[in-house]
């Protein structure tokens, strides 16, 4: 019989990655966990029970929060949705989409743990767990909103586990550092990017989402009862270095002077095509596709390696078939 036998658990963000994993994890040991979250689909293919919520609407987090007390007293919630629409150098940041970024990762989170708690203290105390991330302690260059935000979902841990120790809720986080989820695909397969991941890791490699979900299932079972107000780094020691150099992927977006945080030149044609931070200016839906234009990015980064590969080989070509000429 596992530890969490005849508790329940709620999980957002649950229908992947890193939420998945942790549902699974708990269930392992016995909890009945609600996965919440957007997509239905995906929530329906983890077998689970499951409430369509965005963690941005208070209602339908509150309902959520309800619906998975509804069997068993509410002792554990991971909060594991998140993420961005927000990036690039900070002289250009487009102000909605760095909103959007803190809406969905800061007031996510507190909307999430306030029902929670109200719960949780109704049933006789519970564990938090937020989803923090290791951009919210080391700097990551270019990423907007993403780890200010995530900084706030931190500090808002501290305040909760300070308030809500006498209701018998403690509320902890996990900063997990480089994690192979659809979140980050692309950038933890391979490239430039991952090798500077690796060289930042102690214990260097790539993290499993089942290694964020041990952690959460501690933190949220009574083996950690006598502790609140943490935020764990799981991230192979990532965070005793720097932050990740994303330069190779951003430099073809924004241009070497806007990553220096050079001041524009003026415009000689207003008609031209615009570039670097003016770009970014176009509006979130021109340039802010956040993870998605990560992506995009990445892509045309392994397209201009393989285009140099070629020349590379083109020109040992090149250079066999003179030798082949000389005399
Ligand atoms: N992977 C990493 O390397 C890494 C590193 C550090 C921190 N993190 C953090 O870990 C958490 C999980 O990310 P992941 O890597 O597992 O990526 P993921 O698979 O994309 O998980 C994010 C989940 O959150 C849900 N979600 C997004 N917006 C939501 C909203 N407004 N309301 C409810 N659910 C929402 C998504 O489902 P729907 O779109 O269907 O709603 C999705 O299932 C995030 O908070 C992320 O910031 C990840």
């Amino acid at each position: 019989m596992g530890s969490l036998e005849g508790t329940s658990a709620l999980v957002t963000g649950g229908g992947s990655g890193i939420g998945l994993a942790c549902a699974r994890r708990l269930a392992a040991d016995g909890a009945r966990v609600t996965v919440c979250g957007r997509t239905e689909a995906k929530l329906k293919r983890t077998g689970l029970p499951y409430a369509v919520a965005d963690v941005t609407d208070e209602d339908a987090i509150a309902a959520a929060v309800e619906q998975a007390a509804r069997d068993a007293p509410l002792r554990a919630v991971v909060h594991s949705a998140g993420g961005s629409t927000s990036i690039g150098p900070i002289q250009g940041l487009d102000a909605d989409a760095w909103r959007r970024t803190f809406e969905l990762n800061a007031t996510g989170t507190m909307l999430t743990l306030k029902h929670a708690a109200r719960r949780m203290a109704r049933d006789g105390g519970g564990a938090f767990v937020a989803i923090s991330s290791i951009a919210s302690s080391n700097t990551h260059r270019w990423f907007g909103a993403y780890g200010p935000s995530k900084a706030a979902v931190d500090h808002l841990v501290r305040l909760a586990a300070d308030e809500l120790g006498g209701a018998g809720v403690r509320v902890n986080g996990i900063r997990p550092g480089l994690v192979r989820t659809e979140l980050v695909a692309g950038i933890a397969d391979a490239g430039p990017i991952l090798d500077d991941y690796l060289a930042c890791m102690p214990i260097s490699r790539t993290g499993e989402p089942e290694d964020i979900a041990e952690a959460a299932r501690f933190l949220a079972g009574p083996e950690s009862s006598w502790i609140t107000g943490q935020v764990i780094n799981v991230d192979g020691g990532h965070h005793l270095r720097r932050g990740p150099d994303y330069r190779a992927m951003f430099e073809p977006m924004f241009g070497p002077e806007a990553l220096r945080g050079a001041p524009e030149a003026p415009r000689e044609d207003p008609e031209a095509p615009r570039g670097g931070l003016e770009a970014q200016r176009g509006g979130p839906e021109e340039l802010c596709g956040g993870l998605e234009a990560l992506h995009g990015g990445l892509e045309a980064l392994h397209e201009d390696t393989e285009a140099q590969r070629g020349d590379a080989e083109a020109l040992r070509r090149g250079s066999e078939a003179l030798r082949g000429e000389a005399p």
